[in-house]
């Protein structure tokens, strides 16, 4: 049995990942940041040596886009020189390392899916951040890597678009949603599954996507939303993405290349509709939960 250690296991990808594990029967400690601040070292060393696992996956991350670029040295050592440490003592233990990424690594002004061996060029502060974990895992001497790189994810338990989407079509006659960046909505229960897939079939080490098939645009998505709730699609209103600054610039293409799974002979995460349709409800009980008795 391969016995795994999750670290940022309270956030959204994190929680889905333990319970998918658990629900496989593995191994599986999860650690959040209060069990674990990955930024110390040495606590990283003791966690790993008391647990012994054979994969950590490292969940935990800076993930604020926009404070990150007024930020960028503590976003650094969240996402890159932490990630950078761990690296090191997976090595020394022998221990695989699966490192989650983002497609903020790429600049987002193409046009075709970005293969994985693709040229990075962030173009924020997060993904120059991100860049630097990636390539700390993937340059560690003696270490079985795995950079899994995701994007646009959704999930029960943590904020996300699709979130807003469902309370908004709850709230409001119309919403306006932008139709020029385009990418591929994940579910972080799919990606869950896939790095499972990953390890226990021991594909080579090496760089991942792990986001839906297919792609589309903020505003599709957000109509996709209105859909599958029974609501008029309509009321979603197309917008520009110059309409709203951000400290962050976002990627205008976001849409990734999946070829690495079919070399390791594995399936990518299907069609990013049926992902939606099957991850959608669970969305949906957590917002009624949330929302106050009236
Ligand atoms: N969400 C997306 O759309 C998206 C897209 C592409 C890639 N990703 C990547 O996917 C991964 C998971 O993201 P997510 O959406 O699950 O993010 P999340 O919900 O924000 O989870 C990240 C977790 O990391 C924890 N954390 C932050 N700093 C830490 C530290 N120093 N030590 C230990 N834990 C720490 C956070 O704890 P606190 O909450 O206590 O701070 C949080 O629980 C990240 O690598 C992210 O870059 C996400």
């Amino acid at each position: 049995m391969t016995r795994w250690l999750v670290t940022g296991a309270r956030g959204m990808l994190g929680r889905d990942l333990v319970a998918v594990l658990k629900d496989r029967g593995e191994a599986v400690t999860g650690l959040s940041r209060t069990d674990l601040d990955i930024t110390d070292t040495g606590a990283v060393g003791d966690a790993l040596a008391r647990w012994g696992p054979d994969v950590v996956v490292n969940c935990a991350a800076w993930t604020a886009v926009d404070d990150a670029e007024a930020s960028e040295d503590a976003a650094l050592l969240v996402n890159g020189e932490a990630v950078g440490g761990m690296a090191a003592c997976c090595a020394a233990r022998g221990a695989a390392l699966v490192q989650v990424s983002t497609d903020y690594v790429f600049d987002g002004l193409g046009r075709e899916p970005y293969p994985e061996d693709g040229r990075p060029a962030p173009r924020t502060a997060y993904g120059r951040t991100k860049l630097a974990g990636e390539r700390a895992v993937l340059e560690q001497p003696g270490l079985a890597g795995y950079v899994v790189r995701t994007a646009w994810l959704y999930g029960a338990h943590g904020p996300s678009f699709v979130a807003t989407m469902i309370r908004k079509e709850q709230e409001l006659e119309q919403v306006q949603v932008v139709d020029d960046q385009s990418g591929q909505p994940t579910w972080s229960a799919d990606v869950a599954d896939r790095i499972h897939v990953l390890i226990t079939s021991a594909a080579a080490p090496g760089i991942y996507h792990a986001t839906s098939s297919g792609e589309t645009t903020w505003f599709g998505l957000a109509q996709e939303v209105f859909r599958l709730r029974g609501a008029d699609p309509a009321r979603v209103q197309p917008s520009k993405s110059s309409a709203l600054a951000r400290p962050a610039p976002r990627p205008a293409y976001s849409v990734l290349g999946h070829a690495a799974w079919e070399r390791a002979g594995l399936t990518p995460i299907g069609d990013w509709r049926h992902a939606l349709q099957r991850g959608l409800p669970g969305l949906v009980a957590v917002t009624a939960a949330a929302e106050p008795a009236s």
